[in-house]
């Protein structure tokens, strides 16, 4: 492709907010059920590029953002409950369900999902929760681990991560080689790629608040997964968005849970560091 013709593409790709007159992000509280307020910005962690972390929640619509605030509007909340049936189910050659190690979830697994991506020194590779689950399904409990995005394993993510609401999102980077997939998760982020050569920095860091055809563009943080996306009715994870994203710039993404994921998920953990667990968040 000729310089110019991609510069035009661009220019015609990202709308800037002057042409659209809209403020952005929005200046908002979010407070969920009038009760449990929400850092949805927050005060970047050193060595972030962009000064102040904003949650996806600011650039969406008055009537998304009400959902998010109601959990009983919430239709994300229907998969947790799932998730919460499926922690009281006795599955595999054990005769063990997760309540049957772990109790009550609201209390053992209070604060456990706003530290993921852990290091997993077995597998000397970051976990997050799904590995997780899969991980104690298999060794504790004698069950098949579930496939991507298959099974429990997004309504049980999401009943999981839930217990951490409005708690802030802090990963450590001094476990194991957390730091190495760390480097790998930037390098990902930067990497331009495609027919408009663009990276996530292109879309969530340089035009957060400009719009790219349709679409508001935010900080692309991930405290919010797994989401509930009314676009698809249903939650989704976030590999699955990764890959969405990825896609939209060139024809192949990597598989989920592969080595670029997850140097990317703990890379934008670390980014969005501070904000509060969200899930399940709503999205456009
Ligand atoms: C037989 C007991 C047993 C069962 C059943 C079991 N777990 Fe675990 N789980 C453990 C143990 C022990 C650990 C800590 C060490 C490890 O990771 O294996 C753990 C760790 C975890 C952690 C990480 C906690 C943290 O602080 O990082 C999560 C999340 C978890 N389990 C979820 C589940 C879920 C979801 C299920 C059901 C699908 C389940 N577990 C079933 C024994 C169990
Ligand atoms: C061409 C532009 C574009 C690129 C490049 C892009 N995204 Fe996105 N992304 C979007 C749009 C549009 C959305 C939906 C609106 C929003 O939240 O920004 C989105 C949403 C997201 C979200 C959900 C945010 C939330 O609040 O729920 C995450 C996470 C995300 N992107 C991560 C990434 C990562 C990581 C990359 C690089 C691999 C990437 N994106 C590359 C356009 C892009």
């Amino acid at each position: 492709m000729h310089v110019m013709n991609k510069k035009a593409l661009l220019t015609a790709a990202f709308a800037s907010l002057s042409t659209l007159a809209v403020a952005s992000p929005v200046d908002d509280v979010l407070i969920i059920d009038e009760e449990i307020e929400m850092t949805t910005r927050v005060e970047s962690v050193e060595g972030h590029p962009i000064p102040e972390v904003i949650s996806g929640w600011h650039y969406r619509t008055p009537e998304t953002r009400a959902l998010e605030a109601d959990s009983f509007a919430n239709p994300g909340m229907l998969g947790v409950e799932t998730g919460e049936s499926i922690w009281h189910t006795v599955e595999g050659t054990a005769g063990k369900s997760c309540a049957s190690c772990h109790n009550d979830a609201t209390v053992s697994m209070k604060g456990v999902g706003a530290n993921y991506p852990k290091w997993d020194e077995k597998n000397q590779r970051p976990k997050n929760i799904e590995a997780q689950i899969n991980h104690c399904r298999v060794e504790n409990m004698g069950a098949e681990p579930y496939a991507f995005d298959k099974g429990g394993q997004k309504p049980l993510t999401a009943y999981i991560k839930h217990q951490s609401l409005g708690m802030p999102v802090e990963i450590d980077l001094e476990e194991g080689d957390m730091q190495a997939w760390w480097e790998k998760g930037k390098e990902t982020y930067y990497l331009r790629t495609g027919q408009l050569n663009l990276s996530c920095a292109s879309c969530h860091e340089k035009n957060h608040g400009n719009y790219i055809r349709a679409d508001h563009l935010s900080q692309g943080n991930v405290n919010g997964f797994p989401t509930y996306r009314l676009k698809q009715n249903k939650l989704i994870s976030l590999h699955n968005r990764f890959r969405g994203c990825i896609r939209d710039t060139r024809a192949e993404y990597p598989a989920a849970f592969s080595d670029v994921l997850m140097g990317l998920e703990v890379y934008t953990t670390w980014r969005g560091t501070g904000l509060a667990v969200e899930t399940p968040a709503v999205r456009q």
